[in-house]
C-alpha cells in the first residue's frame, strides 16, 4: 500500500513538472517580442486558473518569477482596493491568487522605457532566484508601460517596526525577538555568502523585516536598490542611499561601497530590537541615553552594559543573552567596513557558538574627527571585499575566529 502510495505521489508529481514545462514552452513560441519577453512571457489567462496555479507555484520556487499583466494584478487585488502601506517605492496592496494564496503587490512609481525592461527583468530574475527561510518570497513581476510592480508572498503579521515600536513590543516575549534577530541575520548572510551573485541590500532596517504568522523574520526589498540604480530615488538620491540612522558611514560619503554597509545596518537594527525603541529618542534629547548606539558604548566602557541592559527592561534570565547581542552590535557598527564581521560570523555570535571579545570604540571617529584618514587608511591596506589589512580577532577558550572582511 505505502509503496504504492509513493510511486502515485511521483508519477503525479513528474506529471505537473512536464506539464510545467510544455505550458512554458507554448508561452515562449508565442512570444517573439525580443530577449526579454522570450525569457519572462506574460502568463496566460488560462493558466492562471486556481489548478494550474498551483502548479505555477512550485514551478517558481524552483526556477523563476512569473510575469503578470495589469489586468492581472488589477483582479487579484480586487482593483487595487486593500492598502497594506506605502514608502519611497510605491504603495503596497493586498491580493489573492485565484488558487487562495495571499499576496502583497508593490506597486512601483517609476518610469519605463526598452532599456529598463531588460534591466529590470535581469534584476528579478536575480531577486526571483534566491530561496531562504529568511527571505520574502517574490512570486512574480509586471513590467509594462503602464504598471511596474513586483508581486511577494503576502506576510500576515507586517513589519518588525510596527511590533517594535508599538505597545505590542511589551507583549512579545523577550526570546522571541532573539529568535527574529538571528532569523534576520541568517537571511543576510544568504544573500552575501551563498547566493549565486552576492546581492547587497542597502537598506537594511526594522521596516523592512516582515513577520509571518508564527512571527518568523522575512527580509524585505532586497535588490530594490540595483533595480532603482538607474532612476533617481531615495536610493542613489545625490550619492544618498539607504535610511538616515541606519545608512553605514561609507554610503553618505564618497567611500568604496561593500556588502559590509548591510553590516552596519543590521547592528543599528539590533539596538533598536534590545530597545525596543528607536536609536534616536527626540524624547530624550539632553540625556545620555537619547542615541542608543553611543550610550550603549558608554555604559560598557563604564563596564555598567547589565545597568543599560536593565534600562531595556529585559528579564533577569535573558540578560547574558542580551549582553551577546549587544555586544555583536557594537561590531557590525564598527566604523571601518573590514572590522565589522561577516554575517556568518553574526549568526554564530548571536547562537552562542562563539566567544565574542570587547569591540573596539565604533565612535572614535567623532572624537578624532578624521574621516578621510581612516579610510585612507583602508584603501592603502588593499581594501576589497576578499582581504583588508584590518583583521580582528575574536578569542575564546575553545575557539578563534577570524573576521576576514
Ligand atoms: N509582503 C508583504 N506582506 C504584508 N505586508 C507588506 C508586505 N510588503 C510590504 N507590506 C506592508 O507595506 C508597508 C509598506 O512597505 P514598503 O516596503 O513599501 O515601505 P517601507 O518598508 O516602509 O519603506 P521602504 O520604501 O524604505 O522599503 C510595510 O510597512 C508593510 O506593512
Ligand atoms: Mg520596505
Amino acid at each position: 500500500m505505502v509503496i504504492c502510495y509513493w510511486i502515485n505521489k511521483a508519477k503525479t508529481a513528474i506529471s505537473i513538472i512536464n506539464e510545467v514545462k510544455q505550458l512554458k514552452a507554448q508561452s515562449n513560441s508565442n512570444s517573439n517580442s525580443g530577449a526579454a519577453h522570450q525569457a519572462f512571457p506574460v502568463i496566460g489567462n488560462s493558466q492562471l486558473e486556481a489548478s494550474t496555479m498551483e502548479r505555477f507555484l512550485i514551478d517558481i520556487a524552483r526556477e523563476k518569477p512569473i510575469r503578470f499583466a495589469p489586468s492581472h494584478l488589477a483582479a487579484f487585488t480586487l482593483n487595487f482596493s486593500e492598502e497594506l502601506g506605502s514608502g519611497s517605492f510605491g504603495v503596497v496592496y493586498k491580493g489573492r491568487f485565484p488558487s487562495g494564496v495571499l499576496i502583497a503587490v508593490k506597486v512601483l512609481n517609476r518610469s519605463s522605457g526598452k532599456r529598463m525592461e531588460e534591466q529590470f527583468m535581469a534584476e528579478v530574475g536575480t531577486i526571483g532566484r534566491t530561496y531562504h527561510a529568511n527571505l520574502v518570497k517574490l512570486y512574480g513581476f509586471c513590467f509594462d508601460p503602464n504598471m511596474q510592480a513586483l508581486v511577494y508572498e503576502y506576510m500576515e503579521n507586517g513589519s518588525l517596526d510596527k511590533l517594535l515600536f508599538s505597545d505590542l513590543s511589551k507583549t512579545i516575549e523577550w526570546e522571541k525577538l532573539h529568535e527574529i534577530a538571528i532569523g534576520i541575520a541568517k537571511g543576510i548572510a544568504y544573500l552575501h555568502e551563498e547566493c549565486q551573485q552576492r546581492i547587497i541590500h542597502y537598506d537594511i532596517k526594522p521596516g523592512n523585516v516582515l513577520l509571518d504568522s508564527g512571527l518568523n523574520p522575512k527580509v524585505a526589498d532586497f535588490g530594490l536598490a540595483k533595480l532603482y540604480n538607474q532612476s533617481s530615488t531615495h536610493v542613489l538620491m545625490s550619492g544618498w542611499r539607504g535610511t538616515p540612522g541606519y545608512a553605514a558611514p561609507e554610503l553618505w560619503a564618497p567611500f568604496p561601497v561593500t556588502y559590509k554597509c548591510d553590516v552596519y545596518s543590521f547592528g543599528m537594527l539590533l539596538f533598536e530590537l534590545i530597545g525596543r525603541r528607536r536609536n534616536h529618542d527626540a524624547n530624550l534629547i539632553g540625556y545620555s541615553q537619547e542615541w542608543l548606539p553611543q550610550w550603549t558604548y558608554e555604559m560598557l566602557k563604564k563596564n555598567e552594559l547589565l545597568e543599560m541592559i536593565s534600562y531595556c527592561k529585559i528579564p533577569e534570565e535573558n540578560k547574558e543573552k542580551a549582553k551577546r547581542i549587544v555586544l555583536v552590535a557594537l561590531w557590525c557598527i564598527q566604523y571601518l567596513p573590514a572590522k565589522r564581521p561577516l554575517m556568518s560570523t553574526v549568526v554564530k555570535m548571536l547562537e552562542g557558538a562563539v566567544e565574542i571579545a570587547l569591540p573596539p570604540n565604533p565612535f572614535s571617529y567623532l572624537e578624532a574627527n578624521n574621516l578621510n584618514s581612516a579610510f585612507n587608511s583602508e584603501i592603502d591596506g588593499n581594501y576589497d571585499s576578499s582581504s583588508s589589512s584590518i583583521k580582528p580577532v575574536i578569542q575564546s577558550s575553545n575557539c578563534k575566529i577570524e573576521i576576514i572582511s
